[in-house]
């Protein structure tokens, strides 16, 4: 591919949130960006901040959890926007509860969203990196991967995408592409926001006590992330991959 060819990034789970925030910074940093959510319509406020800036978005919805649509959905961009060699495996879900009271369905549906969903899409997105000997995979992963109280799929979830990280930058870096997962602390998005809710208290109140236990005393931001993403994705930073990059005003215990 000559310098001057725009990459195609593809991000799911963006219609809000984290996903939403690294889609307008990947397009800002030049790249034509497919804006996956479960819904195609819940894209539109990302693709439409993208255009409006003068960069181009494509809104796709699909289930990152299911074979077909993600077929489907990689397919459709590779015809209107190239084949994408830049990945971000952003959707998630919490379904939270403490083992006695998890049920099966809840594990089940946190780990086909992160495990099953980012290994699809890695699967369908990887032959259009081997063909142009460059791609870029950011996987999100989390400090529950760490281990926390409520959470024994997703924290199981997300410390799996550490090793499905390490994995595909094994298998991948002959054909030049890395592999490197962000693993964000408390970022003030929608999901933060359902948890607040869920234990019965205001937002403002759950991130300010949230904070004091912040090496830097904030929360974190959608785009906190999306600047440590748009770094795993950049041109420059070819030599760094298998790595997991904690992003939470801090060091995590
Ligand atoms: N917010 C945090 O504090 C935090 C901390 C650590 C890790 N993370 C991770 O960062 C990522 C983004 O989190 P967020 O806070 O922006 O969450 P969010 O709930 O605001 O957004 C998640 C998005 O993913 C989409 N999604 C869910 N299931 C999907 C599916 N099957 N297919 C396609 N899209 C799907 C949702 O519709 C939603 O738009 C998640 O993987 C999350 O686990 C978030």
């Amino acid at each position: 591919m000559s310098t001057t060819e725009q990459r195609v990034a593809v991000v799911t789970g963006a219609a809000r949130g984290i996903g939403a925030a690294t889609a307008v910074r990947l397009a800002a940093e030049g790249r034509a960006v497919a804006v996956i959510d479960l819904d195609e319509a819940a894209c539109k406020d990302t693709v439409e901040k993208i255009t409006a800036a003068g960069g181009t978005a494509l809104a796709v919805g699909c289930d990152v959890s299911d074979e077909a649509q993600v077929e489907a959905a990689v397919a459709r961009i590779a015809e209107e926007l190239g084949g994408p060699t830049i990945l971000v495996n952003n959707a998630g879900v919490l379904r939270d509860n403490l083992l006695f009271k998890m049920s099966v369905s809840d594990w089940d549906t946190v780990m086909n969203v992160h495990l099953r969903g980012a290994f699809l899409m890695s699967r369908a997105c990887q032959k259009y990196m081997v063909d142009a000997k460059f791609g870029r995979i950011v996987n999100l992963s989390s400090s529950s991967a760490l281990g926390n109280r409520g959470q024994v799929n997703y924290s199981a979830a997300k410390a799996g995408m550490q090793g499905f990280t390490k994995t595909l930058a094994k298998e991948l870096g002959k054909f030049g592409v890395t592999a490197n997962a962000v693993a964000p602390g408390f970022i003030a998005t929608d999901m933060t926001a359902a948890t607040a809710e869920r234990v019965g208290m205001g937002f403002e109140d759950f991130k300010a006590a949230a904070a004091t236990q912040i090496p830097v005393q904030r929360v974190g931001e959608a785009d906190d992330i999306a600047n440590a993403v748009a770094f795993f994705t950049g041109e420059a930073a070819g030599f760094v991959s298998g790595q997991v990059l904690y992003v939470a005003g801090g060091p995590l215990d």
